[in-house]
């Protein structure tokens, strides 16, 4: 149920977009810069306002399922079969492109990226908007910095230069949805995200390959070596290495936090309580602070974070991922 301010706050960020207006919009996954998916110049000021390069693509989000077959020009099966079961929801499909999507949205190419967003608010705008209303959205952080998972977040990173930020809390999953792509030959991971791949596989009853987005043809935004990225340098190391590493910071008289999901090393104990940032050791559980914790380090004045790099198992892939382009020196 929404309360009587949120159904305003709604009817408000609804009349906006159609005006061409550019809306910050709560997702369950990180905060969306929207705007209206048939105006191609509120479209242009999402890629001015983010800084973003115009050849990365945007996702759709739409509130219906009966709305894939008017974006996308075909629907596998497969594809059907998981929007059935993780929409609303942390999933991305990539589909092959209907003639309704601009070029803008698809940076030029024969496909177009399709998700429902599992927040209330958000899915209530999209339902104001009317039939085939979609907004074309992008994570509401400027170009290569961290993803805002709240709405103070997305005030830190774009301040005035949106219309309007609808406050919809603190995201449930906090890192980006799991992209699946259906445009080549086969089926395949282009992004790991809020839903892990075994829960792909298991719905899909095969493996599903993962392309690093990097080396593919398709821009990838995320896939991009450094992204996710706080000012302050951030280094990846397995326990044993972080803690040489913390040592040598610390000789050579510099600032800096740890962030460790182990068990803590008591022979490190001395250091201050505050900057030692006790991670969850559950993939999910790590996944939902790990934005919000990055940017609060990274205004905590220290020279270098130190991150403990994460197990090498399936359900931690998204954590991972986001790590390691978090710490990429360009
Ligand atoms: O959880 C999310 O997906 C969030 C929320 C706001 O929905 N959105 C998000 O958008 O992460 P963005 O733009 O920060 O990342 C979307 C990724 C980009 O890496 C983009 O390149 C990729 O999706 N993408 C979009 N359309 C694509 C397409 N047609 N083919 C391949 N990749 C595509
Ligand atoms: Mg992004």
């Amino acid at each position: 149920m929404t309360t009587p301010n949120q159904h305003s706050a709604i009817a408000e960020a609804a009349s906006l977009l159609l005006k061409g207006g550019v809306v910050a919009l709560p997702t369950e996954t990180v905060y969306g810069l929207a705007a209206d998916a048939s105006n191609t110049e509120a479209v242009k000021r999402i890629f001015a306002i983010k800084g973003r390069p115009a050849d990365h693509p945007l996702i759709l989000h739409i509130a219906d399922e009966s709305q894939l077959d008017y974006w996308a020009k075909s629907v596998p099966e497969a594809a059907r079969l998981l929007a059935r079961q993780f929409w609303p929801g942390p999933l991305t499909l990539i589909l092959p492109r209907s003639e309704k999507v601009s070029d803008l949205i698809t940076g030029g190419q024969d496909t177009v990226g399709l998700r429902i967003p599992d927040h209330p608010l958000t899915l209530s705008v999209l339902h104001e908007m009317g039939p085939h209303a979609a907004v074309a959205a992008p994570s509401a952080n400027r170009y290569g910095r961290i993803s805002p998972t709240t709405a103070e977040h997305v005030r830190e990173e774009l301040g005035n230069n949106v219309d309007l930020i609808l406050d919809g809390g603190a995201c449930n999953v906090g890192l980006e949805s799991t992209i699946v792509s259906f445009a080549g030959d086969d089926v395949c991971i282009l992004r790991p995200g809020g839903i892990p791949v075994s829960a792909i596989e298991n719905a899909l009853q095969r493996k599903v390959s993962m392309v690093d987005g990097s080396s593919a043809k398709v821009r990838v935004s995320g896939s991009t070596l450094s992204h996710y990225s706080p000012s302050t340098p951030l280094e990846l190391l397995p326990q044993e290495q972080l803690w040489q590493r913390a040592g040598e910071l610390k000789t050579a008289g510099k600032r800096f936090a740890t962030m460790e999901w182990s068990k803590p090393d008591e022979a490190h104990s001395g250091m201050p309580e505050k900057d030692r940032i006790s991670m969850p050791a559950n993939a999910a559980v790590y996944g939902h602070l790990l934005y919000a914790t990055l940017r609060t380090l990274d205004q905590g004045g220290y020279d270098y974070l130190l991150a403990e790099a994460p197990p090498q198992t399936q359900e931690w892939l998204a954590v991972a991922d986001r790590l390691k382009r978090a710490s990429h020196k360009d």
